[in-house]
């Protein structure tokens, strides 16, 4: 098991799901960790919950579409804990899907560009600003995309989009930073037990509580190993990535998908 003792990670997205669980592993196994997201109550509790169990961890407030609440965000963890080696940008949000191309309007394209590829921009200018600057130098960042992000998906043609561009901006920083040690890859994942799939479950039920069932059973069927990963399974790879088991790795996209996307790769 890889420790991180004495290193600062920060999980934007740490108050829930994969980034909730991917907090409490790095917590668990040394880290000091700075959890970011909007909603102050769940990221004070995501903190709370890491300190209760022994480990270091606070909140920070920071919308990552926001570059000054970025810029606020990656300074104050600078100020906490002296340093930053791993960013893992992960918050998201689930818009940009459930309609037709030429059905979204632009306030929707701006509204999920602005959080999921923008925001993870964001957070990687400010995360390596820092990495070049520290003494001693470098880290490694984590991108969240998604399967989606592959090979496009129907009826979510931007949530894909900004997914996909997240690719692009993890190959593209990784070879710009390869030479002064900083480590860039993405996680790349598949359906993941989650509130954020929870809701996706919801919409394409119509919200009745008889079919989620179903859109479960439809989801489940489409993996090889017919069943929805667990938060943990996908902080896990987020955690190699970072961790100095991967100290050759770089510009890499970890499909962690139970199999999903394999026949079509
Ligand atoms: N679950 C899946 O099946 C799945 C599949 C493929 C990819 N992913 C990706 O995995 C990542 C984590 O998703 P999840 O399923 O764990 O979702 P989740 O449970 O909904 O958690 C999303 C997190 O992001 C934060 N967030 C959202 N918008 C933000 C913003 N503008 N600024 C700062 N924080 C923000 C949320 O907190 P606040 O709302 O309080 O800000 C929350 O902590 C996302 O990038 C998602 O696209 C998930």
């Amino acid at each position: 098991m890889q420790h991180f003792e004495g290193k600062v990670a920060l999980v934007t997205g740490g108050s829930s799901g994969i980034g909730r669980a991917a907090a409490r592993l790095f917590a668990q196994r040394g880290a000091r960790v700075v959890i970011a997201a909007r909603g102050v109550e769940r990221g004070e509790e995501a903190a709370h919950e890491i300190v209760e169990a022994g480990g270091e961890a606070v909140f920070v407030r920071a919308d990552v579409g926001n570059a000054a609440d970025v810029e606020h965000l990656v300074a104050r963890t600078v100020e906490v804990y002296g340093r930053l080696d791993y960013g893992f940008n992960n918050a998201a949000v689930a818009k940009g899907a459930f309609a037709l191309t030429a059905d979204f309007d632009e306030e929707e394209f701006d509204e999920v560009m602005g959080v999921n590829l923008k925001g993870v921009w964001l957070c990687m200018k400010h995360e390596i600003r820092q990495m070049l600057a520290q003494d001693p130098p470098g880290g490694a960042i984590v991108n969240t995309s998604s399967v989606n992000g592959l090979g496009g998906s129907p009826q979510g043609a931007l949530y894909s989009a900004g997914k996909a561009g997240v690719l692009a901006l993890t190959k593209s920083a990784a070879q710009d930073y390869a030479q002064q040690g900083i480590r860039i890859n993405a996680l790349v994942a598949g359906a993941f037990h989650t509130p954020m799939l929870e809701g996706v479950f919801q919409k394409i039920s119509g919200g009745d509580p008889s079919k989620i069932a179903a859109v479960q059973a439809q989801y489940t069927g489409m993996v090889p190993m017919r069943r929805i990963g667990k938060p943990d399974e996908a902080a896990e790879a987020a955690l190699w990535l970072c961790s100095d088991a991967a100290s050759y790795v770089t510009g890499h996209s970890m499909i962690v998908d139970g199999g999903w996307t394999a026949s079509m790769r």
